[in-house]
This record gives C-alpha cells, structure tokens and sequence, in this order.
C-alpha cells in the first residue's frame, strides 16, 4: 500500500518563524566549557572560543540560542558572571552537582553570538528559582540599558559599551518540576512571573516574555499549571514554553519511532488551554509557544548513573553526551516534521542542546569536533525549511504502537517558499524494514523538476558518529524518484528520514 498527499499553495498552516531553529547552551557538563570554549585548543581564537565549533554552529542554521539553563538558571547569579575573569567567584551549582568557574559569562556569550553571526539571537533566562523580581530587572538593566545608571555603567566599564539588546526572556525554567532549585506551585509561580514580567516591562514594554509551561505533557499538573499560570499572566507574556525529550524505553522501538504523536498532541493541547484562558479572560490576544527545549535524551539511563554515582562537584564533567544513532536521528527529523506543523502557533523552539550535552555537535578537548546523526536533519530543516508550511493531510498505511495505538509509517510536512515558488518535502518512513512508496500531487505548484533527495537510512539502525569514526553515518542522495505531470512519486527507504526539494 501507498502513503500519498496533495500540496496546493492555497492550503497553508502558516509562516515558519525563523526562531524555530533554536538551540540552546547550558552551564552543564561540557556544552559551554571544552565544548563552544575551550582556551588553548589549537583552533581557538583569541577569545578562547573553538573556531572548529563555531563552524559547525553556523553550518547547523542556529538562529536562536537560549542560555545559561535550563536547571543551573535557578541559581543562577548573574553578576558572578560578569567583570574581570581572575575575579569571578567559583559556585556549587547545584542543579548538576558541578563546580561552575564562571570563566565563561554573559559576555562572552553575547561575543559568542556576535561571532556565529548577525542572525544569532540570544534568548536569556532569568532565575526565578533562588530570586526573583529584583534580580530579575538588574539582570535587565545591566544587560539592556545604554548607560547612566549604576548597573549599565558597570557593563560599560566591563569592556561592553553597546549594550546586548536581549529581546526574549525566559521567566525561569521547569518551575513546575520538583527537581528544579526553588520548585513552586503554578499559583506561586503564576504570580511570581506576572509581577516579573510587570517589572521587566516597566522598563521596556516591548520584551518578549517566556512564561514556564510544563516540562513534559506527562507531568502529572500539565494543563491545569498553563491555565493557572496564564490566568495571572496572560497579558503580560507572550509565549508559555514546552519542554520534551524522547527516548526508547525497554527496548520499544516502534514507539520510541511514533514520539512526536505525542509531541504534536502535547502542541495542539497546550494551544488549546492557552485560548481557553484567552476566552475566559475575553481577550483578543493568541499565546505564542516556545519549544525551548526538544529532543531524543536517554534520560532514564542519565539519571540511573547519577543516583548510583552521585558527583563530587566537578569541573565541566562529561554529563549526558548521549551518542545518536540513525534511528535516533529518523525521530529526532520526526520531531522537526512535528514542529513545522505547527509553526502557526509553535514561533520559538530550542533544541536542547547545541554541543556536547545532548547534542548535535561533539567535541574531545584539545581534539576534534563532529557532526552527530542528528545534526543533518537539523541542518537539513533550518536552511530548507523556511517559508509558509503548506498543510499536509495524509493517507498512509499504518503500524501498531503500544504508546500510541495505529500510527501511520509516513510523517511529513512541506515548505513553500513564496519568492522562489520551490517547495521542500520533509518526510519520514516509520517503517523498520519495508520501503514505503509516497505520492505526492502538486496541483497549482509551479514546480518541474525534483532539484535534490536527501536521505538519511542505514544498513544498521544503530550506526552512529564517533570520535573514531566521525563521518560513519552522512545523508546520501536518493534514488528513483520521479516528478511528471503535478506529481511526485518516490520511495521513501525503510526507517529513513527524506528531504525533497522541488522547482
Ligand atoms: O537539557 C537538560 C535539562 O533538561 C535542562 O537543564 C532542564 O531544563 C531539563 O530538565
């Protein structure tokens, strides 16, 4: 049997925000130190930053990067983050139970925005964990304001005359998760990040304010703590956020390959509380989400070493570097696929995150960096997908989950650009050892020629990209597919994940 679709230009989801293709850099493990900084390695510059990295960040189209957490942005002190390096304060960090020097800090993080280029946008978190709203607004103040005042004139005398312009702010981080430093209830944290957000706005109402969302739609107060939450800050925020991680549990694979029905009903449920809170309240203004943290992290196996080995406070120790295999890349494309359906309503997403910890980017200190089986179909959607997402009803044969019920193999979306008129497929054979063949028809599309079929398959699912062996797994170019008269026909490879662009 045969999966098939129909694009025609006049149906559409809506325009890809640009800030989809976030990433996110974390004080944790090695992701900041070693990963993106690392003085004295042969390729860094004279900041300390490892120009091999910075590299592959641009390669990888990140356009959005949110910092310093995640779970170490609870207590996080900002000011131990700034000034003369040989001054700064070392920290328990208690979140990953590390010692953070601080040689790396809000500085050097905008310095390193500046340098992947003028498209990086920082996205920065507050602490609303240990803190609050004071801290909140001299974070603000320091950061954003020109100068005259004692804070902005203390980042002034730090060698940052400019100021950094930071237009999106996180009000905290998983404050619903009882394992976050400072954990609240929703009514706590809901009033909390209201009068934050009132505070941040009285000194530039035009933030873009993140209010915390649940950190999995399993939690078990998901739903009732966005309405809680958004019922005291729906006017003051613009986004709730939307955290997921996915990994294969006891050995199935055939739902660990079905994760993003779970993403795209986590999506369309939190839409559907968010304008539920907006019709209470009568109110004309629709909540943006923010994915801003997404990903496949094998979680139960993180956190099983952490109990048995709790750590003694290291140094940037090497902590959830978690190797993706091809399956594992197929899901996380899935999960690209599950974010551009949604790009109506999902305007900011972070990929969780960008070097060494849970990663599409791995580094060895003083050695190498490489591109992990995830990096492609990230790279791949960043530069391709841009443009309005064309709405994508498919038929396709189905296949039994124990998560998730019947679960179709096919899962895709399509992207038109509008000035160019090219459309890119986006697809994914769910399918482990059958090819899936896929019809596509093109009514009212302008396209002729099928211009590239990027595929990511392997002979063994669980090949992956090493140190040893870092270019192991690489997209190879598909073969037979055909366009002729409005219609594409190919087959999809078993457990692939597929790029089509059309002209
Ligand atoms: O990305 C790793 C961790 O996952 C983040 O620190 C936290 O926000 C989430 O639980």
């Amino acid at each position: 049997s045969i999966a098939r679709f129909t694009l025609d230009p006049a149906f559409t989801v809506g325009e890809v925000n640009a800030r989809l293709f976030g990433s996110f850099v974390e004080h944790l493990g090695r992701c900041v130190y070693t990963g993106i900084h690392e003085p004295g390695h042969p390729a860094a510059d004279e900041a300390g930053l490892r120009t091999d990295v910075l590299e592959l960040i641009r390669e990888l189209g990140v356009t959005v990067i949110r910092y310093p957490g995640g779970n170490f942005v609870s207590g996080y002190r900002w000011e131990d983050s700034v000034g003369p390096v040989g001054e700064r304060p070392r920290r328990l960090d208690l979140a990953w139970r590390s010692t953070e020097t601080n040689r790396f800090g809000l500085s050097e993080f905008i310095a390193f925005l500046k340098k992947i280029g003028p498209h990086a946008e920082p996205m920065m978190a507050v602490n609303l964990g240990t803190r609050g709203v004071a801290d909140a607004v001299r974070l603000l103040e320091y950061a954003n304001h020109p100068a005259g005042t004692e804070l902005s004139d203390r980042r002034v005398a730090h060698g940052d005359e400019e100021p950094f312009g930071i237009r999106l702010w996180c009000l905290g981080n998983e404050m619903d998760g009882p394992w976050q430093t400072g954990h609240k209830t929703a009514e706590e944290y809901g009033r909390l990040a209201a009068e934050t957000a009132r505070a941040m706005r009285q000194i530039d109402g035009g933030l873009e304010l993140v209010a915390c969302g649940s950190s999995s739609q399993a939690m078990p107060t998901f739903a009732a703590w966005e309405a809680t939450v958004l019922t005291e800050a729906y006017d003051l925020v613009d986004h709730v956020s939307l955290h997921a991680y996915y990994e294969e549990v006891d050995g199935d694979r055939d739902s660990f390959l079905a994760s993003a029905v779970d993403m795209e009903s986590f999506i369309e449920n939190v839409v559907a509380t968010c304008d539920h809170v907006g019709a209470r309240l009568k109110s004309k203004k629709r909540i943006q989400l923010s994915f801003d943290e997404w990903n496949v992290w094998y979680q139960r196996r993180f956190q099983a070493e952490a109990e048995e080995n709790p750590l003694d406070w290291p140094e940037a120790p090497r902590l959830l570097e978690d190797q993706y295999s091809v399956t594992d890349a197929v899901v996380f494309g899935s999960l690209l696929i599950a974010l551009l359906r949604h790009a109506d309503r999902v305007t900011v997403a972070c990929l969780a995150q960008l070097v060494n910890v849970i990663a599409p980017i791995m580094t060895e200190p003083g050695g190498p960096a490489w591109r992990q089986t995830t990096f492609y179909p990230f790279a791949q959607a960043s530069r391709y997908g841009r443009g309005v997402v064309l709405d994508v009803r498919a038929e396709s044969p189905t296949y039994r989950t124990a998560a998730y019920g019947e679960v179709p193999l096919l899962h895709a979306t399509a992207v038109r650009d509008p000035q160019s008129g090219t459309v890119t497929v986006f697809a994914v054979n769910r399918d482990r050892s059958r090819p899936l063949p896929l019809r596509v028809a093109l009514p009212g599309l302008d396209v002729s020629r099928i211009v590239e079929h990027s595929v990511l398959s392997d002979a063994d699912p669980d090949a992956r990209n090493t140190l040893a062996e870092p270019d192991r797994v690489v997209p190879h170019a598909g073969h037979g597919a055909r366009l002729d008269a409005g219609t594409l026909d190919v087959a999809l490879e078993p457990l692939s994940w597929n790029v089509i662009r059309l002209a």
